[in-house]
C-alpha cells in the first residue's frame, strides 16, 4: 500500500495531500476536492463517531477463520464491503488519471475482490457515462448511482442504468445540498415522499437511497419502497455540522426494523471500523476517499490490494473479538464504558 499512497500522493497533488490518516482536518472546506464542506465538521465527526467506539477483546474461544461473506439484495458478497459511489475525477483529483480509467479501476478492483463498486455522476454527463460504461463492461457486477435530477433526465439515466446489466440501482439524495453542482447551474432540489415512491416504482432494479441520516427519513424510505438505504452525511460534502454517521446509525437500524437493508458510509478507514459499523446493525458498510487514493495510486490493482487490506484486518478484528460470521455480529463485541 506505501507505493500506491506515494504515486497517489503524486497524481493528486494540489487535490489530495494523502494524509497518513484520512480525518478531514487538513482539507477541511476544499470542495470541489477532497475534503468536507465548510469547517470539515461533518466529515471531522465521521472519524470522530468512529473512533469513540472500542471493543471487548475476547480470546477464549474457538474462532480462528471467521466467515466474512454476506447476501445482501439477492446478491453474494466475499465481505460486507463496498466502493461507495465517487465522481468528478478531474475537479476532485486534479484529473491525472481519466474518469474512465479510474471509474473501470474501482469496479474491476472491487469485482475482482468478490465485491461490488458503485459510481458516480454530477455535472458534466461524462461522469455518469464513464460509470455505467465500465459497469457494462463489467457485465452488469456494479452499482450506478444516480442525482436526483428533475423528471425526464431523472428517468432518462434510470432506464440506461438498467441497460447496464447492473441489478441494483441508487440515488444519493442528499446530493441538494452540493456546491459543485450549484456552481454548474445544475442545482438538484429534495423530493417529496410521493415523487419518490413513483421514482422508485418506475425502475425494475433493486433501489438504494443514499443520504439519509434520522429515523424519520428512514421511515419514509421504506414508505416510498425503497430496498435499502446507505446511512450517510455524504463523506461531509453536503452540510456542514451533520453528525458522523456512527452516532445516528443505531437509530436508523431501529427505525428500519428489518424492513430494508442498511448500508453506511463515512470515515471508515480500517477493517476494525468495519466490524464496528456492523456492530451496530448495518449490514455493510461503504469506503469513500481510501478507495478513491487506491484507484489514483494503482488503478485495479490499487483498488484491489486496499480491499485486501480491509479484509485481512476485518479478519483479525473478527478473531480477537470472537466473532465467528460477520452475519451475526452481536452488538456485546462493543465496550459498554
Ligand atoms: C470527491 C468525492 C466525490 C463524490 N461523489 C459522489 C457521487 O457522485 N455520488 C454519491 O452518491 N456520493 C459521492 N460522494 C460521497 C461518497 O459516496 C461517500 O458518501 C463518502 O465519500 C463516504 O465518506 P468517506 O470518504 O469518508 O469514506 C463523493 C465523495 C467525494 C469525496
Amino acid at each position: 500500500m506505501k507505493e500506491i499512497r506515494d504515486k497517489a500522493r503524486e497524481s493528486m497533488k494540489g487535490f489530495c495531500r494523502v494524509c497518513p490518516i484520512c480525518d478531514g482536518r487538513v482539507c477541511a472546506g476544499e470542495v470541489p476536492g477532497m475534503g468536507g464542506l465548510g469547517t470539515g465538521a461533518a466529515f471531522k465527526d465521521n472519524i470522530a463517531a468512529l473512533a469513540d467506539l472500542k471493543f471487548n477483546m475476547r480470546l477464549i474461544h474457538d474462532v480462528t477463520e471467521p466467515d466474512t461473506t454476506v447476501r445482501l439484495l439477492d446478491q453474494d458478497f466475499s465481505l460486507p464491503v463496498l466502493a461507495a459511489p465517487i465522481g468528478g475525477v478531474s475537479f476532485n483529483m486534479g484529473g491525472k488519471v481519466s474518469e474512465e480509467d479510474y471509474t473501470l479501476s474501482v469496479i474491476e478492483g472491487c469485482a475482482a475482490s468478490g465485491t461490488l463498486g458503485c459510481t458516480g455522476d454530477g455535472v458534466p454527463d461524462f461522469i455518469y457515462e464513464a460509470g455505467f460504461a465500465a459497469i457494462a463492461k463489467c457485465g452488469g457486477r456494479g452499482i450506478p448511482f444516480i442525482k436526483p435530477w428533475e423528471d425526464r433526465e431523472l428517468y432518462d439515466k434510470l432506464e440506461k442504468a438498467e441497460k447496464t446489466g447492473a441489478r441494483i440501482v441508487g440515488m444519493d439524495i442528499d446530493a441538494a445540498g452540493l456546491v459543485t453542482l450549484r456552481k454548474m447551474g445544475r442545482p438538484v432540489t429534495p423530493k417529496p415522499v410521493e415523487e419518490l415512491k413513483k421514482i422508485i416504482e418506475s425502475t425494475s432494479l433493486k433501489f438504494i437511497l443514499k443520504g439519509v441520516m434520522t429515523p424519520g427519513q428512514t421511515r419514509l424510505a421504506v414508505e416510498a419502497g425503497a430496498d435499502a438505504i446507505v446511512v450517510s452525511n455524504h463523506g461531509g460534502r453536503v452540510l456542514d455540522h451533520a453528525p458522523g454517521a456512527a452516532r445516528v446509525l443505531p437509530s436508523l437500524v431501529d427505525a428500519g426494523d428489518g424492513c430494508l437493508t442498511i448500508l453506511v458510509d463515512g470515515g471508515v478507514r480500517c477493517g476494525a471500523d468495519v466490524l464496528k459499523l456492523i456492530a451496530l446493525g448495518a449490514d455493510a458498510v461503504m469506503i469513500g476517499r481510501p478507495v478513491s487514493v487506491a484507484a489514483m495510486g494503482g488503478l485495479k490493482t490499487g483498488v484491489q490490494t486496499y480491499l485486501e487490506t480491509i479484509r485481512t484486518e476485518l479478519v483479525q478484528a473478527m478473531v480477537m473479538t470472537g466473532t465467528g460470521d460477520i452475519k451475526t455480529v452481536s452488538s456485546d463485541i462493543l465496550y459498554a464504558g
